[in-house]
């Protein structure tokens, strides 16, 4: 078992993919941070604040938030969190700007990011999961093919109505499989130069896909 304390681990990989699905589950295990780029968007859409308004067009059109925007709001958040918590990122860092504040930002905590989990499935997969995806307001995610919640269209935890993103229509989803192809791609061989990267097929059950995760991070 790898030491876990302060641990920073990253989840990198295709819209749709499972990182969110993953990170909630890691984080719940291990009592880590989990710190979504995309989660804490859509809160600050819903609120309506400033950050909010600016980000919907750009989340609208599948496009990815100015990274001055979204490294703001990181170093913000990370700074409520202290040192000694592991923390896991998803959908951060997204382009190699961001991972190189993300470093310097981490050598601020006398720390660094210690794996990067690059979640690997086939487009044709992650457009099923991304088409039968369904949200709550507060944030859980389920699946009406593969995690559908008990009562159809209903959170379990909440009984909140369940929505289908904006961001999840076709055209926008293609657009954001070439921003990610594009932009996001590029931190792979970021990673792997730094012998940071592993690498976990994605493709199995939610359940199955954990088990490779935790192994290849060694938590
Ligand atoms: P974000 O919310 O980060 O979207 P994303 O990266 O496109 O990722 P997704 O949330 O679509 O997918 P996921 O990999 O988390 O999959 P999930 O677990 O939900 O970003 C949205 C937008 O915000 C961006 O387009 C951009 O505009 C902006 N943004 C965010 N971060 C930014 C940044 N750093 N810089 C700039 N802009 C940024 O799973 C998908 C579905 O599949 C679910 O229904 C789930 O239940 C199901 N599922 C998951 N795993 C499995 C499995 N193993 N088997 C079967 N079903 C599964």
């Amino acid at each position: 078992m790898t030491k876990t304390a302060g641990m920073v681990v990253v989840l990198l990989g295709s819209p749709g993919v499972g990182k969110g699905t993953q990170g909630v589950r890691l984080s719940r295990a291990l009592d880590w941070a989990h710190v979504s780029t995309g989660d804490l968007l859509r809160a600050a859409l819903r609120k309506g604040t400033p950050l909010g308004l600016e980000a919907r067009g750009y989340m609208d059109a599948g496009d990815l938030v100015p990274d001055d925007v979204i490294i703001g709001l990181v170093q913000e958040h990370l700074a409520g969190l202290g040192p000694e918590r592991g923390v896991i990122f998803d959908g951060f860092p997204r382009t190699v700007a961001q991972a190189e504040a993300l470093d310097e930002t981490l050598a601020g905590q006398q720390r660094g990011v210690d794996r990067v989990a690059l979640l690997d499935a086939d487009d044709s997969v992650l457009i099923k999961r991304i088409s039968g995806r369904r949200s709550s307001a507060s944030g859980r995610v389920y699946n009406v093919y593969f995690d559908p919640p008990r009562r159809e269209g209903f959170c379990d935890d909440t009984g909140e109505p369940l929505i289908h993103r904006a961001d999840d229509q076709p055209d926008t989803v293609r657009t954001r499989l070439a921003v990610y192809h594009e932009l996001t791609a590029p931190l792979v061989g970021y990673y792997d130069a730094r012998g940071l990267l592993v690498r976990v097929h994605a493709e199995g059950g939610i359940g199955q896909v954990q088990h490779a995760l935790r192994g290849a991070l060694g938590v």
